[in-house]
């Protein structure tokens, strides 16, 4: 069903490829410059977007054992993830129950967790193993003081959770059922090959270049090139958007070699052209391939609002079919992640931060989203309505946006 999907996209794709255009939103959208620049505004995206909607806290193969941790810290929140002996993945609080110490820092991989300050344990299922000097301490129930754990869920190989223990919205339903076309990656049997992290922009500015191709050419001139396309089709489900470039070729695996989609039969078509494009994972996610090392790979960019309106922080996952065979291939897949951080960094935050720079004065009153660029279009409409809606309001709001289906034109204004 998803692959009948996928092909439904890939045919579009080659038609307007051939037809020389591409899907066009209905009008020019203006959005108000200060939705990028207001506190206010900001402090109610990180507490009604980011701590109320599933986050991708991790791909799978970051943990890939039962025993391994990653202790995060997500707008603002302290979390800790643990594979679980049944291979299922858990987010706790990361507090430890006595003070709220952080009980595990960075990453590892342990059968339980002591808190490092008066040396209480848990267990890596979050059970209160045991308490310091008890006879002591005096008499407390210990089932009721085990870590607190968010929902969580693992889909096509990444790992989602909500920051909110009393959340009335399903990951799943939340996800769109756009989790089943991310699927098609194989991201569960991948490994991470490396990972960094990079500051940025506000977090919608940093965004914003996730979802247009429009920039391509222009801004990354001296590193894909000048005559890089700047079309793409758009694919909403939900807030989810994958972006594609309307063409009948794409890149064979493990080369530079272009193939002609079009003359092959559908069920030749290789998975990687069926994914080919920018898939983003509301709000803070953006997945796109790359052949660097000698295998499929692809960069998962997880990007968090920082501590001011004007700073994000995005951790770069470079991540891989198979790992590398040889020293020549690592070599390969190094110079590949090497080459989107000069890229992301270098070229994406740096414009990212002067035009953040450039709005803050306040000099500008709407900033414009063309035809062309319905990416953005629909990722402000969302953003703007999430804000809005009531806890009692989201579940249907993604019920309605899942019944849905595959959006390929833009939807009405709300
Ligand atoms: S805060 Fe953890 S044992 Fe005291
Ligand atoms: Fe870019």
């Amino acid at each position: 069903m998803a692959r009948e999907e996928l092909l439904e996209m890939t045919r579009s794709l080659i038609a307007h490829g051939r037809a020389g255009t591409m899907e066009l939103a209905d009008e020019v959208v203006r959005i108000p410059a200060s939705t990028y620049t207001d506190p206010e505004l900001f402090e109610l995206e990180k507490a009604r977007i980011f701590r109320r909607l599933p986050l991708m806290l991790a791909p799978s193969c970051e943990l890939p054992e039962p025993g391994c941790y990653k202790a995060m810290e997500v707008v603002g929140v302290p979390v800790l993830l643990v594979r679980q002996r049944d291979g299922s993945m858990a987010a706790f609080l990361n507090m430890c129950s006595h003070r709220g110490n952080p009980l595990a820092q960075g990453t590892g991989k342990a059968s339980r967790f002591t808190c490092g300050y008066h040396g209480w344990t848990f267990g890596a299922d979050g059970g209160l193993l045991g308490i310091a000097a008890p006879q002591d301490f005096g008499v407390v129930d210990k089932a009721a003081l085990c870590l607190k754990r968010f929902p969580c869920a693992e889909r096509a190989g990444l790992v989602f959770a909500i920051l909110d223990q009393g959340s009335t919205l399903s990951i799943d339903d939340a996800l769109c059922g756009y989790d089943r076309l991310l699927d098609h990656f194989g991201f569960r049997d991948w490994i991470l090959f490396e990972q960094r992290t990079l500051t940025g922009p506000n977090w919608k500015t940093a965004y914003d270049g996730y979802l247009d191709f429009y920039h391509l050419p222009v801004l990354h001139a001296a590193t894909f090139g000048s005559d890089f396309f700047n079309r793409a089709n758009y694919f909403a489900w939900g807030p989810h958007q994958r972006l594609a470039n309307p063409s009948q070729h794409a890149q064979r695996t493990g080369s530079n070699e272009r193939i002609d989609l079009s003359a092959m039969d559908e069920a030749d078509w290789p998975v990687d052209a069926l994914m080919q494009g920018v898939w983003t994972i509301f709000p803070h996610v953006s997945i796109a391939s790359f052949y660097g090392g000698g295998a499929r790979g692809a960069m998962i960019s997880q990007l968090f609002p920082g501590r001011t309106v004007g700073e994000s922080v995005t951790t770069q996952f470079y991540v891989m079919e198979r790992a590398p065979q040889s020293d020549a291939e690592r070599q390969g897949a190094h110079d590949q992640f090497a080459f989107l951080e000069t890229v992301v960094a270098g070229e994406d935050y740096a414009t990212g931060k002067r035009q953040h720079d450039a709005l803050m004065s306040g000099q500008m009153a709407h900033v414009l989203f063309g035809r062309n660029e319905r990416g953005g279009q629909v990722f402000h409409q969302w953003v703007d309505r999430l804000v809005r809606a009531s806890d009692a309001e989201l579940p249907a709001l993604f019920r309605a946006a899942a019944a849905s289906g595959r959006q390929d034109a833009i939807p009405a204004a709300a």
